[in-house]
């Protein structure tokens, strides 16, 4: 499918699943396969700018990552916070804007410090926003949004009547960008396993077998060619040019 043919996602997620698999099928140790899954984000990063892909929301870390085992948790920290160490520049050269959804509470200081860092030198940059779910969970996020709005009650601020799906939508990780168009999961799993629950609401799913080091920026092409033959009526009929 030509460029101009396909249709480009305002707003792509992905699940990069099949580091540790990918890692054990080369008779390297899982660590391995997250370092290659990182080389991987970059050229994924890369792609979606030059395709003119507005929001990349990449699963890097869930809430039930947190229960595997402690050396590589704090591998997979480490190798975040070394990450925004070393591509901070290229984010910028790029005019990418860099952002974290999730519990950062939970996180390392060292690392809440270089997001908050990466957040406001890049805050001001126009092109693709790079959206990173770190210690992040789709359940999570509507109950931290249910709380927020349950204290506003509580404060005789708001009415509870007054609570519709946009009004809930605001509390939610990001109120100012668009749900997700594209779902894509890798490691080939067909499963959403917590991810953006309330946001991927219509979205167009992909699942592939590929692992996650080996999804290149033709198996990108491969996902963007079939999202473009999908016919999306969000609950409505089909109407002629959709
Ligand atoms: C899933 O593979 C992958 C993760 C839990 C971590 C994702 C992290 C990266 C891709 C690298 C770091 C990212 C950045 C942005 C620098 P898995 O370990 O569950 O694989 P398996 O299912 O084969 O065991």
């Amino acid at each position: 499918m030509s460029l101009q043919e396909k249709r480009i996602p305002v707003h792509l997620a992905i699940v990069m699943d099949g580091n540790g698999r990918w890692a054990e099928k080369q008779g390297k140790v899982r660590h391995q396969g997250h370092r290659a899954g990182a080389e991987a984000v970059r050229a994924i990063i890369d792609e979606s700018a030059a395709l003119g892909i507005k929001v990349l929301t990449l699963f890097a870390f869930s809430s039930e990552n947190w229960q595997r085992p402690p050396d590589e948790v704090s591998f997979l920290m480490d190798l975040l916070l070394r990450a925004l160490e070393q591509e901070m520049q290229t984010l910028e050269q790029r005019n990418i804007r860099f952002r974290v959804i999730g519990e950062r509470q939970l996180l390392p200081a060292k690392l809440v410090s270089k997001i908050c860092d990466a957040e406001t030198r890049s805050q001001k940059n126009s092109g693709l926003i790079v959206q990173l779910a770190v210690s992040y969970g789709g359940r999570w996020d509507i109950v931290q949004a249910a709380r927020a709005l349950g204290a506003q009650i509580a404060a005789g601020a708001l009415a509870p009547e007054a609570i519709d799906e946009n009004h809930f939508a605001q509390q939610l990780s990001f109120p100012d960008l668009p749900d997700v168009d594209l779902f894509i999961r890798t490691g080939g799993e067909i499963r959403i396993s917590n991810f953006l629950l309330w946001q991927a609401a219509y979205a167009e799913f992909y699942f592939t077998d590929l692992l996650w080091p080996d999804f290149t920026i033709a198996a990108l092409h491969t996902a963007l060619d079939d999202f473009s033959r999908r016919q999306r009526r969000f609950g409505r009929v089909h109407q002629a040019g959709d």
